[in-house]
């Protein structure tokens, strides 16, 4: 039998534990790579993301993944962010230097690069 205090500790290990699994992959970047996505310029941006990801060190935090169609042509390449607990962003027409923001503003600083998403981006 262990004692209280035993238990406690490992009761805060636990906790460590979860949290830290919690933390991993947090953020989930999405590029669109549809016919139309790639022959808008995707895979540039799709490219920077992975790269400017991890030369900021936030590989452990953010996963950049690609899917098919989104559904909006007009305003390729897309490129969506989610967040658990936050809502969903949407950035279009993104080229590589947008991205090389989106990663610094947001994805690092936390704070969504307003004028590249869907709202104020005219199609
Ligand atoms: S084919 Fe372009 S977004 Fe679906």
């Amino acid at each position: 039998m262990k004692s209280l205090q035993e238990l406690a500790a490992i009761r805060e290990k636990m906790k460590d534990k979860v949290s830290l699994r919690e933390g991993v992959n947090d953020i989930r970047v999405v590029v669109g790579m549809a016919t139309c996505g790639i022959s808008a310029g995707a895979r540039p941006v799709l490219n920077t993301l992975v790269e400017e990801v991890a030369k900021e060190g936030l590989s452990g935090a953010v996963t950049v993944t690609q899917t098919g169609c989104i559904g909006i042509c007009q305003f390729e390449p897309v490129v969506e962010v989610f967040q658990g607990g936050k809502e969903k962003i949407t950035y279009v027409k993104m080229t590589p230097v947008k991205a090389k923001r989106v990663v610094a503003e947001h994805l690092k600083g936390g704070k969504p690069v307003e004028e590249y998403t869907i709202g104020n981006v005219k199609a």
